[in-house]
């Protein structure tokens, strides 16, 4: 069977991400789709594909779209619609096949145009007559929705143009999840700090992770369990970890990043959070994670600390100190001591650890700080097993993060390397204060 044509109606935020959300689903689900005519720019896709069943898989788990539509015809004006519309390859297989369906209209508008009153509704819908749909219009359970989209050209201040720029008309075939936004709003969570990540990014970041069901998601800076909810939702068995007890304890039995996930009715989702430091890793190396995902320090809040003493030679000794017959650093409320560290050498930690415990295929992805005020080249840490295959920049005011992501391939791979340089012009938290601030 031939393919058919579809319409994706996509967001217009976040767009430096989409491509990457949507190739990383297609992957997911072994879709071979051709992006060659994608446009960062526009909120519409127009691509091919076998059939509905592969568009709904594609797009139910996308963050950064609205729904996908089998294409019927596209046009400047309502009459040149529906000129393509009947000059659309399949146009009579397609009215015959939906002919005795149940259906309704819905109208949208891309970037404004006046709420349409139901005079222009009904005229509107009059006009598409000729697909001769016997079936009953259903507007609460109907068997098919068709689309009419308006595009109409930005106001830039002025008043809201009248005239559409074109207009677009489909079969309505699946949504997209962006209702999780609502329902992982930060807002309404019952754990959150001032480290937590919003929820639109971190699920954007979990699909180009390519989080998938039952299979298990690492978040080795887990702080406050952003992103393991973000990797709950999408159905993998999530462990964290951060060197930071409180975060992990949370505020109580029901605040906590467990009862997070009760909240969410997901608990089945989630294993556990230690209190760990990452660089002193104490889960099982033959442990294969699937997955890792997470924001490590910035050292903008606090600064980048491991395990260890900043000055060995005066803490000499210390580890023998006894108190009330028990060794010092076996009690309960023993605090181990902190040094400095730097984010070159966390990030290298972090895809060496990343080259070793992923599966061939499986993917990083972690979010990365970098300035925009001077020219200073940004280094990308690169492992020679792991292949870079996102680098998805969200830009703020004087300075943009970024969200890396790297697919490991394993010994054979070579791929360039700089690990152990010092890839950070100078400390990221001292700039942030000093430049991006202003
Ligand atoms: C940017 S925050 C991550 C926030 C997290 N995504 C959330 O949803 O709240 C970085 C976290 O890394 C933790 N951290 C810092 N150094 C660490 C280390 N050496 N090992 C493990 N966690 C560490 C901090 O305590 C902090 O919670």
């Amino acid at each position: 069977m031939g393919k058919k044509q579809y319409l994706l109606y996509m967001v217009q935020i976040h767009t430096n991400f989409r491509l990457a959300e949507l190739e990383s689903l297609a992957d997911l689900f072994n879709l071979d789709i051709d992006f060659s005519k994608y446009d960062a720019n526009s909120p519409f896709f127009f691509l091919e594909l076998d059939n509905d069943e592969q568009a709904r898989q594609w797009i139910k788990r996308s963050i950064l779209t609205k729904a996908i539509y089998e294409y019927w015809g596209h046009g400047q004006t309502l009459d040149s619609l529906h000129d393509t519309i009947k000059q659309t390859p399949g146009f009579q297989e397609r009215c015959k096949q939906f002919k005795n369906s149940s259906f309704k209209f819905e109208f949208e508008n891309y970037q404004g145009g006046k709420k349409k009153d139901m005079a222009t509704k009904v005229k509107q819908m009059e006009s598409f007559k000729y697909l001769e749909f016997e079936g009953k219009i259903d507007l609460k359970n109907p068997q098919e929705i068709y689309t009419l989209i308006e595009e109409y050209a930005p106001a830039f201040g002025k008043a809201a143009p009248t005239v559409p720029l074109s207009y677009i008309f489909g079969r309505f075939v699946g949504s997209s999840d962006r209702s999780a936004m609502e329902r992982y709003d930060l807002k309404k969570r019952p754990y959150k700090g001032t480290t937590s990540f919003e929820a639109e990014l971190s699920l954007v970041s979990a699909n180009i992770a390519q989080v998938k069901p039952g299979t298990l998601m690492y978040d080795p800076f887990a702080g406050t369990g952003s992103f393991l909810t973000a990797g709950g939702h999408f159905g993998a068995l999530v462990i964290g970890s951060d060197i930071d007890g409180r975060m992990i304890r949370g505020k109580g039995a029901n605040t906590d990043i467990k009862s997070n996930f009760r909240f969410y009715q997901e608990s089945e989702k989630f294993l556990d959070v230690l209190t760990m430091d990452f660089t002193h890793n104490a889960l099982r190396s033959n442990l294969v994670l699937d997955t890792i995902l997470c924001d490590p320090p910035y050292g903008i809040r606090e600064s980048i600390k491991i395990l260890g003493a900043r000055d060995p030679e005066r803490f000499a000794g210390k580890e023998d100190i006894v108190i009330d017959g028990q060794k010092a650093f076996l009690r309960k409320d023993y605090i181990p001591t902190k040094k400095p560290y730097s984010l070159d050498s966390l990030l290298d930690d972090l895809l060496r650890y990343s080259a070793a415990r992923l599966p061939i295929g499986g993917r990083l992805a972690f979010w990365m700080p970098t300035a925009n005020d001077e020219n200073v080249e940004t280094i990308i840490p690169l492992h020679s097993n792991l292949e870079l295959k996102y680098n998805c920049v969200q830009e703020f005011n004087k300075w943009s993060r970024r969200l890396l992501v790297y697919i490991n391939r394993g010994d054979s791979f070579k791929g360039p390397t700089n690990g152990g340089q010092k890839r950070s012009p100078s400390n990221f938290r001292e700039r942030y204060f000093t430049h991006f601030t202003k």
